[in-house]
């Protein structure tokens, strides 16, 4: 796969919109194209969507939210409409998400050519300059929302993959390098007043920020310590050869049941020696260096507890973040955490940004004076403010251009197959 390069954020100027909408439409194309028609209409759990429906969910978005706007639009598939509405009530019906690996029609030929009529009638838009302010905050939603089917589409098709006894690879190109090795230290916070979150977009005029990051406002962080580094394939495997899937005293009481009733005893896709794992290059050995990944919320607190540490708040992870730039392992050359970490100032946290999403203690809930976005885009992020936990920091699989320290991602406790690992955290003594 060819490198990409770092995607334009939130232009509100009509060039870079097309520069960003070029760029982001033609990375999921790249993305895809490792797949056959068998490959993409793959469903292989509830939670996850085929490849051929995140294809064309995203086109979709742009065709009701941006195309749509304009009343003169004649919608191109108004019959698909129920297939690829994800979750929006307010834009109609919509067919059943654990149902999507049953839609062997529209073929994958008809979808990628409804993506090439969308981005035909968005270019015709764009170059006619006739994007007003509404339509163009929906354009840069939609670069943003397609961004985050980028990195489903890859776990998603890494799952159904890895159900194949045959272990087939997504890529076998992947390249890899080994993770070097590196000391864990701590680093000091002392307590502070901190100003968390992101002004509120469009309103405030801020660069892009979903609206499930604003407003900003100040909490109370008290002196923590921070690991340097998420934790390791090595440090990983110590726990599970100390029992650590047989301890119940070491579980949240949920997390033990999903233990119990799923026969976790390992990360999602190690072999049962402990040796190797299932990637998207197919399986390789394990790199014991390199962040481990594939863990639930349940098996990341179960580690810290076990280590004597805890996960970190979503506000320490912030804290500790803000100052850094944003950059680190999001080649789509690699897909697969570790290999070199950019530099980071002396006595800073590294791989903060990228390799795996890090699991926070943070449950998923509004900002104090939270305000979804307007029209339908306000069933985006509020509506799913329930029994789901925070992660920060972006992951191997996120688009290079996608992740600020603000980023909220959030999945339910129990779900693994995101590209989820975990940094340490402790009270300060
Ligand atoms: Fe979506």
């Amino acid at each position: 796969m060819a490198p990409v390069t770092k995607a334009v954020a939130a232009p509100t100027d009509i060039a870079g919109l097309v520069a960003g909408y070029h760029h982001v439409r033609a990375h999921t194309r790249a993305l895809a194209a490792p797949l056959s028609a068998e490959d993409a209409m793959l469903q292989s759990m509830p939670e996850a969507s085929p490849a051929k429906w995140h294809l064309a969910h995203t086109t979709w978005f742009f065709e009701r939210m941006v195309l749509g706007a304009d009343e003169r639009h004649v919608p191109l598939r108004p019959d698909w409409d129920v297939l690829h509405n994800s979750y929006y009530h307010s834009l109609g019906r919509f067919h059943r998400r654990t149902a999507r690996g049953l839609l062997s029609r529209p073929s994958l030929a008809e979808v990628l050519a409804y993506r090439d009529e969308v981005d035909a009638r968005m270019e015709a838009v764009l170059a006619g300059g006739r994007l007003g302010a509404g339509r163009s905050t929906a354009l840069v939603l939609g670069l943003h929302h397609e961004q985050q089917h980028q990195e489903l589409l890859l776990a998603d098709i890494k799952h159904a993959l890895s159900c194949n006894p045959l272990q087939p690879a997504y890529d076998p190109g992947l390249q890899r390098e080994p993770t070097p090795a590196a000391s864990r230290h701590w680093t000091g916070f002392d307590e502070a007043l901190v100003e968390i979150g992101a002004p509120a977009w469009p309103r405030e005029g801020a660069p892009f920020a979903y609206d499930n990051e604003s407003p900003v406002h100040r909490v109370q962080v008290g002196a923590f310590e921070l690991a340097s580094l998420p934790v390791t394939n090595a440090e990983y495997r110590d726990f599970v050869e100390d029992a650590g899937y047989r301890e119940p005293r070491l579980w949240l009481s949920d997390g033990w049941e999903r233990v119990a009733t799923e026969g976790w005893n390992r990360p999602l896709y190690w072999e049962p020696g402990l040796d190797a794992e299932f990637t998207l290059a197919g399986p390789r050995a394990l790199d014991p260096d390199a962040p481990v990944v594939h863990l639930s919320y349940y098996e990341a607190d179960a580690f810290a507890r076990w280590a004597g540490a805890r996960l970190p708040t979503e506000f320490e992870w912030e804290r500790a973040a803000a100052p850094l730039p944003v950059a680190g392992n999001f080649d789509p050359r690699r897909l697969h955490p570790g290999g070199p970490a950019p530099a980071v100032p002396p006595g800073c946290p590294q791989r903060v940004f990228g390799d795996v999403w890090e699991w926070t203690s943070s449950s998923y809930a509004p900002y104090p004076g939270f305000r979804p976005l307007a029209g339908a885009a306000g069933e985006y992020n509020g509506k799913f403010m329930s029994g789901q936990q925070v992660l920060r920091g972006g992951s191997c699989a996120s688009p290079d251009g996608h992740l600020r320290a603000s980023y909220r991602n959030f999945f339910p406790p129990g779900a693994r197959w995101q590209f989820s690992g975990l940094r340490l955290a402790r009270d300060r003594a």
